[in-house]
């Protein structure tokens, strides 16, 4: 079994341009800023938020597409080629997807939010095509895959998810338009479970078996228990889409929680493992947020039990919201962001500067600092609104996350500054 950044051996040869992933990651941290001031914009809103059109949805989905579905795009077309030692996918697809994805988040955003539910038709339909092409794309390199069976079934997976999100995006989208699509009450139930669960959880489950062992420099963790804990993935969402048609809901809910609860398990502990067993021990600030991710997961499944108990606990939607795409996707993916953003300018560097700058020269640490330390008080911050009821304190927590936000922009611009000067 490979150490560290062993399957990195051949990784410069597939390489997208320095252009491509800059760009995703860039919308991605432009994206991160506007969610933050949407929700400032509607903090009192998000405290009573149950649902339906608005800015607190929009800003959700400011999170979900504009940041995760963003980074997701730009990270899943550079890493899955690497570790299924397929060539990476064209640069020219890549460019129209990114051209075609941007603005059908800003346009669905806003048709959220304003809401106009033609703008959100048009930016649902521009975010479906742009999906669908950046899947048939890795479907085409998946099925030549060579190696890491754990990452590529978790590929597999959110690749089958990624279809029922659409699906039941569209249609969502579809009764906002008064079209003839399938009850909201079945679109949404397979909507809250294959979006931030199947997609977006899949990815991460699976990237994080590379991009874990890589930075800690630890072996990879063993393929069968990769994919045991795949499968239990598998059957939690099947057994909740089941459970979204209206058979046997409670019980199918309960278990669908149960299999994902050990899914989610068996991964922490594996990633316990790398993390001890590594050669590199200090890992800082982005594993911090990493580790507060993994923490935002697990509270997620047990306000899931309560939401589906329907426990009278307060305000359970904005919880679980806030700690499915906050705490767990938002702080996970920043953490994992701050780190493959100057590896990879490294990386790039190395092939075509004149001075090769290693990734901490590239990373501007102050404004990192900022950005940590406002995520994790805004993060509490609304968590003691929804406690609380506070609109003002909600009010208060999203403009911390708005500056937070904003340094991490620092973050980004500093490190394509420095990429530049460096002749990358
Ligand atoms: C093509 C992309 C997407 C479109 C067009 C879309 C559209 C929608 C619409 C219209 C609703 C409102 C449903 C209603 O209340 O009637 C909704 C709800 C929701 N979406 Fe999405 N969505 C997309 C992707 C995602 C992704 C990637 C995630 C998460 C990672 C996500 C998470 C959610 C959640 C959590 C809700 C439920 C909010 C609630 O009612 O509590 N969506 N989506």
């Amino acid at each position: 079994m490979s150490r560290g950044g062993a399957f990195l051996g051949d990784a410069r040869s597939r390489l997208l341009p320095v252009s491509i992933p800059l760009r995703f990651f860039g919308a991605a941290t432009l994206f991160h800023l506007l969610a933050w001031i949407a929700l400032a914009a509607s903090a009192g809103e998000w405290l009573d938020f149950d649902g339906g059109l608005g800015w607190p949805l929009a800003a959700l989905h400011l999170v979900a597409l504009g940041v995760l579905g963003m980074t997701t795009l730009g990270a899943g077309a550079q890493l899955l080629p690497v570790a299924t030692r397929q060539p990476a996918p064209g640069s020219r697809w890549m460019a129209a997807i990114w051209w075609l994805y941007t603005p059908g988040v800003a346009l669905l955003a806003l048709g959220m939010g304003w809401p106009q539910t033609r703008w959100l038709a048009a930016g649902a339909v521009a975010v479906g095509l742009a999906f669908t092409a950046w899947g048939v794309l890795m479907i085409r390199n998946l099925r030549g895959a060579r190696g890491m069976p754990g990452v590529v079934s978790h590929g597999w997976v959110a690749l089958a998810a990624l279809a029922v999100l659409l699906a039941s995006a569209l249609s969502l989208a579809g009764t906002w338009r008064g079209l003839s699509v399938p009850s909201r009450e079945l679109t949404l139930g397979l909507h809250l479970v294959f979006a931030p669960y199947g997609f977006m959880g899949a990815l991460a489950l699976g990237l994080a078996y590379i991009l874990v062992p890589m930075f800690a420099l630890a072996e990879a963790p063993a393929e069968r228990s990769q994919l045991i804990s795949c499968a239990l993935a598998a059957l939690a969402l099947l057994l909740a889409g089941i459970a979204a048609f209206g058979w046997q809901p409670v019980p199918l809910r309960i278990a669908a929680l149960l299999a994902g609860a050990g899914s989610v398990g068996l991964h922490f502990q594996l990633m316990a493992q790398a993390l001890r067993t590594g050669m590199r021990r200090e890992l800082g600030r982005s594993f911090a947020l990493v580790k507060i991710g993994w923490g935002g997961l697990a509270a997620s499944l047990v306000v899931a039990l309560a939401l589906v108990l329907e426990l009278p606990i307060a305000r359970l939607s904005a919880w679980f919201g806030l700690c499915l795409v906050g705490v767990w996707l938002l702080s996970f993916l920043l953490g994992m962001l701050e780190r493959i953003l100057p590896f990879l300018g490294a990386m790039y560097a190395a092939g075509t500067a004149r001075r090769a700058p290693t990734p901490s020269a590239l990373t501007d640490e102050r404004a990192l600092r900022l950005h940590f330390a406002c995520h994790v008080a805004a993060l509490v911050g609304l968590a003691l609104a929804l406690a609380i009821d506070s609109a003002r304190i909600a009010a208060a927590a999203a403009l911390i996350g708005v500056a937070g936000a904003l340094a991490f922009c620092v973050f980004y611009v500093t490190l394509v500054a420095r990429l530049q000067r460096a002749g990358a």
